[in-house]
């Protein structure tokens, strides 16, 4: 059985990008480890009109995701649960990706807070100096934020803000084609293959050929 990946849902905007990076997960046949946090089940509302219960995860994810789950594909641990498996070193996990991050997460986690499991986990793989990705969404940001995301950088993470780039789309690109985008930069930063976007190829123009 091959080692999940930690995919850590914060409460900032752009649950779409969770989505995507799950999704692609899964379609390159890695299995997730997912970790929604108390303030992520405001953002899926808000944004999905879909509730995301700890009771009811798996109907609640494959609604999300708009895809049918098996229990191979996908572990749920609850937020709360600071017992669970992905905050130890020990439990054997290839990495993470926590997206989109808050603030707040960004914090937590660059400070060692473990305020919930997500926290935890993401300290535990930087501990354990495996790939870890955080993808803050906030825009503008304080000094403070930008402090926050250097001491995740010295401490090995990478950086990669919800930021795409038009050059795989074109300027017509749509929004989900965008969302992809940060998602195949996501999967790229952990070296799992994807077909999410059309890489640059040396050639201007070519996205609206
Ligand atoms: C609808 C909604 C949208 C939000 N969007 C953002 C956002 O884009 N970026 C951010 O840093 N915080 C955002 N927040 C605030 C965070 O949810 C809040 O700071 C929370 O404490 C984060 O907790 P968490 O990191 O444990 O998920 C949003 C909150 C709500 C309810």
């Amino acid at each position: 059985m091959r080692e999940p990946w930690v995919v850590g849902v914060s409460g900032a905007s752009g649950t779409p990008y969770a989505a995507a990076v799950v999704g692609g997960l899964l379609d390159a046949g890695e299995p997730v480890d997912l970790i929604v946090s108390r303030a992520a089940r405001l953002t899926v509302l808000d944004e999905t009109g879909r509730s995301f219960r700890d009771a009811h995860w798996a109907e609640d994810l494959a609604a999300w995701l708009d895809r049918d789950l098996t229990d191979a594909d996908v572990r749920h641990w609850p937020a709360g649960d600071l017992a669970a498996g992905p905050s130890s070193g020990s439990y054997r996990v290839r990495g993470m990706a926590v997206v989109p991050a808050s603030t707040a997460a960004c914090a937590g986690i660059a400070i060692g807070l473990s305020k919930d499991l997500l926290q935890r986990a993401a300290e535990v793989n930087l501990k354990e100096r495996r790939p870890v990705v955080v993808v803050p969404r906030e825009t503008p940001v304080t000094r403070s934020h930008l402090e926050h995301l250097i001491a995740l950088h010295d401490a090995g993470a990478v950086v990669l803000p919800a930021s795409p780039g038009f050059y795989g789309a074109g300027a017509a690109a749509s929004a989900q084609q965008l969302v992809d985008f940060v998602a195949g930069k996501v999967l790229d930063a952990l070296g799992v293959p994807h077909t999410l976007f059309r890489r640059w190829s040396g050639q201007l123009g070519a996205a609206r050929s």
